[in-house]
């Protein structure tokens, strides 16, 4: 067991984490820890793109709005309108980085458009803006020589005063974090890892449900710590379910068909090759997700079909291509050819809006520890993030972050009173059977209880249910070896519980939560 000692300390290599990094390694020594490889993120899979105002007839206002809109009464307006009037600074700093947009012939920059937009306003770089995020940015982290990469160290727990013998409760003002425990997952060893800032960066928790567009490596790690360890966490009931993955049973994850298909014209039908959202919404297939979610489960569940369809064969085929290469080859690779041949698609968990609550630095309650991203709840995306504000939202918070931490980070020492790893387990390996079969129970819980439409009954069971399986990985945590796979379903399990307690104490249906207990009129009841 080792001591790893720097000024900032980072958890998760996706864009908030490697942007962090970028931004405060000329200024200290920076560890980055991942508990994959370093492309092994939720960035790399997002397709559509980012937003920002770029040119007239787009304004912030408008974004403002849409952002409002989208988030159905629950967004911190402050948190949007700065948000909003800072991405494009940051939208530069990625391009300095060497992030590549696309631009049209004329030279401007194309910009999608997706639901909720009520401009064209996503930069993006073909279908897969993600992939050419993560490219640039981990290329310079890599290059960087004050960043130090860890990558498959998975972290356990956050290192805070209980782990030198203190009681700490909820709410206690001075909790404090030191750093993290982090499992070398090669030798299994427990390392401490302790940073002067210390940034949890760990994306989403998508693996909760049975069907999501999240990489294996999204199962809510970083959220889960900062709970154990009596940090702030909210909002954890609004669970965005994209509209359209492709069905595809069996493959996971579900491969995502970009809402900006939608934004380029594809419009939603039923096996009948029926229109059916007019009926839902005047904004039609653009409506916001929560309501196209809906609507499309709605209308698989009164048809009994297992998905609608994604028409998008009315529109010039070699146009279709060149917009949207990587979902016409995955299409074709199962036989699907998007320019003659309808898309089944179903919805599937894509983005938690809740998670570690953070101040407009992205401060946690925690002191000297930071959220960034998916993880993290600024406000911004309110009951119901819209479409492309994600990675928006990771950079301006990166900026932010770093700009604090920066500014604090040198009258703050390492603590030299950290104890190592005090695990008690044996060295009993148990069956991995008994993580798997958990992992499909927590996930089959989820998905039939806690899924897109909801009620105060399929709580209260999700609850009972839940609880079986976190007495059993409690026991099977305490004595059995630490592996990656253990600690992910515990924290699933974590997951689980704070968005089903979250769901249980909203009295009403709003943005992502809807509940048959509490109907809301919205264009058509359903
Ligand atoms: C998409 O391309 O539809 C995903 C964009 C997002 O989730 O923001």
């Amino acid at each position: 067991m080792s001591t790893f000692q720097c000024d900032f300390l980072v958890i998760g290599s996706g864009i908030g984490g490697l942007s962090y990094a970028l931004k405060v390694a000329d200024y200290g020594k920076v560890i980055l820890v991942t508990k994959a490889g370093i492309d092994d993120t939720n960035t790399s899979m997002a397709q559509g793109g980012i937003a920002a105002v770029t040119y007239p007839p787009d304004t912030f206002e408008k974004h403002v709005n849409d952002t409002l809109i989208c988030g159905d009464g629950y967004c911190n307006e402050e948190v949007v309108r700065m948000v909003a009037s800072e991405a494009p600074a940051q939208i530069n700093q990625l391009i300095q980085w060497g992030v590549k947009f696309d631009r049209k012939p004329n030279g401007q920059y194309d910009l999608a458009r997706e639901g909720g937009h009520s401009e064209h306003r996503i930069l993006h770089h073909k279908d897969i803006t993600g992939a050419e995020i993560q490219r640039a940015l981990s290329a310079g982290v890599r290059q960087h020589p004050n960043i130090q990469v860890f990558e498959n160290h998975f972290a356990v727990e956050l290192i805070t005063q209980h782990h030198l013998g203190r009681v700490i409760h909820r709410g206690d003002p001075d909790i404090t974090c030191f750093g993290a425990y982090v499992l070398d997952q090669k030798t299994q060893a427990v390392h401490t890892f302790l940073g002067r800032s210390v940034v949890v960066a760990t994306g989403g928790s998508g693996n909760i449900y049975h069907t999501t567009t999240n990489p294996r490596t999204a199962t809510g790690d970083g959220i889960a710590m900062v709970y154990r360890a009596k940090g702030a966490v909210e909002n954890m009931a609004f669970v965005q379910f994209h509209p359209t993955s492709l069905y595809h049973p069996g493959e996971r994850p579900s491969f995502l068909i970009s809402e900006a298909m939608r934004g380029y014209g594809a419009v939603l039908k039923t096996s009948d090759g029926k229109e059916f959202m007019q009926k839902y919404d005047p904004r039609g297939s653009l409506a916001p997700r929560d309501i196209t979610a809906r609507a499309i489960d709605s209308e698989m569940k009164q048809r009994g079909d297992d998905f609608v369809y994604l028409d998008v064969t009315f529109k010039d085929p070699d146009d279709t291509i060149n917009h949207f290469p990587n979902i016409y080859q995955k299409c074709l690779s199962v036989g699907i050819d998007v320019t003659k041949d309808m898309i089944p698609v179903v919805p599937a968990a894509h983005y938690l809006c809740g998670g570690i609550k953070v101040d407009m630095n992205g401060q946690t309650a925690i002191k000297r520890l930071y959220a960034i991203g998916e993880c993290s709840s600024t406000g911004l995306h309110g009951a119901n993030r819209l479409a492309s504000n994600s990675l928006m939202e990771a950079i301006v918070y990166a900026e932010r972050a770093a700009r604090h931490s920066l500014a604090t980070f040198k009258s703050i020492n390492n603590s030299t009173r950290i104890p190592d790893w005090d695990y008690e387990g044996t060295t009993h390996n148990e069956e991995m059977v008994l993580i798997t079969q958990s992992y499909k129970e927590m996930q089959q819980i989820m998905t039939n209880y806690v899924g897109i439409v909801r009620s105060n009954l399929r709580l209260s069971r999700a609850l009972n249910r839940l609880d079986i399986i976190f007495e059993e990985t409690e026991e099977l945590y305490k004595k059995s070896i630490l592996t990656r796979e253990l600690c992910e379903l515990r924290n699933l399990i974590q997951i689980g519980y704070l968005i089903i307690k979250d769901a249980q104490n909203m009295h009403e249906s709003r943005g992502l939560h809807y509940s048959i207990d509490y109907p809301r009129q919205m264009g058509t009841e359903f």
